[in-house]
């Protein structure tokens, strides 16, 4: 099986109009990744060691963004918009070179499953000409009906071209197709227009490839994987699916949550065992978290690293390149941007660490803010190990507090602080005995005399 060569071809050249947007339809973000991404990290998954994209005429925007999330995916265009054996065959220069298995699949279907791609690759393996991913549904209004004859696959009927009997059939084609490599091109080539749409269909290789005597099987797969987005209500469908599985998979794994349908996973989230999150958590692209961490409610996730055993939130955010080490204590209403916070240091409420490092159990005050902006460039701040930045400090960057020093409250620091000093960065305070009370009386007496005159 893993010595057999495959390509997955993905068409996505749908127009996707219905989206209303200057984006590409295929481009629209599942779990912050692409849709068509995902299609190519499932072709990935199955085995495919040559991914051929085929976007449509003009789509600029598809190809720039397809050079960067498939970067090794030869792309082709189909320059007009004939149908689906059509958008295949503009990979023809791909198809020719040769490989065993050929996967087709659509750019517009997101929740493709691995598992079944391997499936149909089996079914090559054992000698199948073709294979195609049905799927059963109560609504087949719109799909491709697939005919079985003696308990084969004889043919794949679109809609339009049923008849009414047909039209009652309630086993569907995906739109997934694999094929042997060294019938494809042959096959694709003998598919006509003759139909009721005048488009070239791919699925008529199904009777193509049995008027020949090979071997044809249908394989049924969930529903799910034929799942097309064309609006935006389907998109957010397919989101809700993909995060109602990724949450039961991170609580298989040993992550407890509390509320799941309020916890929002990326693509790539990663997070350890015996990590508990509190309701109302979004984890955004490029997130890593250990095990025994608590993250409490209403906290927000972003390019951020953070190690076993820390206490995050609740109301933190986390923006990207965040990075906290071990038993880290990051509490509500603090934000923190670029910056590593060696173990155990806390910053417990209120705060802006941007641009910096935060020595190993160093302790940052209420209302501590890293000024690491002139409005031009970025400025580093750095506070050494075990340092207390008293509450309410702006340290203007770039700055060093040393190891262990203290900052007094309500500091401005623009200058660096070595290691054990005391700064204090603001006016001494000054008492004057009995002054309040003369205050207090001066204010009765104009306020008296206000009111009788
Ligand atoms: C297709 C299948 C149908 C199946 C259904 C599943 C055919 C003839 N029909 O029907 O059996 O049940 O998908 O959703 O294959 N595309 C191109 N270029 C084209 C035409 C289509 O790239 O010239 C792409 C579309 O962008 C889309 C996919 O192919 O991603 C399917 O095309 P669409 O027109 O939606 O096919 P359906 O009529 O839905
Ligand atoms: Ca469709």
């Amino acid at each position: 099986m893993t010595s057999r060569t495959c390509l997955s071809v993905i068409l996505a050249a749908g127009e996707g109009t219905r989206m209303k947007s200057a984006m590409p339809k295929v481009l629209h973000p599942v779990a912050g990744l692409p849709m068509v991404a995902h299609v190519v990290k499932a072709a990935e998954a199955s085995g495919a060691d040559a991914i051929a994209l085929v976007v449509g005429h003009g789509a600029d925007a598809m190809r720039k963004a397809a050079e960067k999330l498939a970067p090794e995916a030869d792309i082709f265009v189909q320059e007009k918009r004939l149908g689906t054996a059509h958008a295949v065959l503009a990979a023809r220069a791909a198809i020719a070179r040769g490989h065993d298995d050929i996967l087709v699949m659509y750019g517009d279907t997101p929740l493709i499953d691995a598992d079944v791609l391997l499936t149909a690759r089996e079914k090559l393996a054992n000698g199948a000409a073709v294979v195609v991913i049905g799927f059963r549904t109560d609504r087949p209004t719109g799909y491709g009906r697939l005919i079985e004859k003696d308990g084969k696959l004889a043919a794949i009927r679109e809609e339009k071209d049923c008849t009414d009997e047909e039209r009652r059939i309630t086993y569907c084609n995906s739109g997934i197709m694999a094929m042997a490599g060294n019938h494809a091109l042959a096959l694709l080539d003998a598919v006509g227009n003759a139909n009721a749409k005048g488009e070239y269909y791919l699925t008529d290789i199904v009777e193509i490839a049995r008027a020949k005597g090979l071997d044809v099987v249908a394989t049924e797969a969930s529903f799910e994987n034929a799942l097309g987005i064309n609006n935006r209500a389907e998109l957010a469908a397919a989101e809700a699916i993909w995060q109602a599985r990724r949450r039961r998979a991170a609580m298989l794994d040993g992550v407890t949550l509390i509320a799941p349908e309020t916890v929002f996973f990326s693509y790539d989230t990663e997070i350890g065992p015996d990590t508990l999150v509190e309701p109302n958590v979004v984890f955004g692209p490029g997130v890593k978290i250990g095990s025994n961490v608590t993250v409490r409610g209403f906290s927000h996730f972003e390019q951020a690293d953070v190690a076993d055993g820390c206490q995050v939130g609740p109301y933190a955010r986390l923006r990207p390149g965040a990075k906290l080490q071990e038993d880290v204590h990051v509490g509500n209403f603090v934000e923190v941007k670029n910056t590593t916070v060696e173990r155990g240091a806390k910053a417990n409420h209120l705060a802006y660490l941007g641009d910096g490092r935060v020595g190993a159990g160093a302790n940052i005050g209420a209302g501590t803010i890293f000024c690491n902006y002139d409005g031009y460039r970025k400025f580093f701040t750095d506070i050494g190990a075990g340092a207390f930045v008293g509450s309410n400090s702006s340290l203007v960057a770039p700055v060093a507090i040393g190891d262990r020093a203290y900052v007094a409250s309500g500091s401005v620091i623009t200058e660096d602080v070595p290691e054990d000093a005391l700064a204090f960065g603001r006016a001494r305070q000054k008492t004057i005995p009995g002054k309040g009370k003369e205050l207090r009386e001066r204010f009765a007496d104009a306020a008296k005399n206000k009111r009788s005159g």
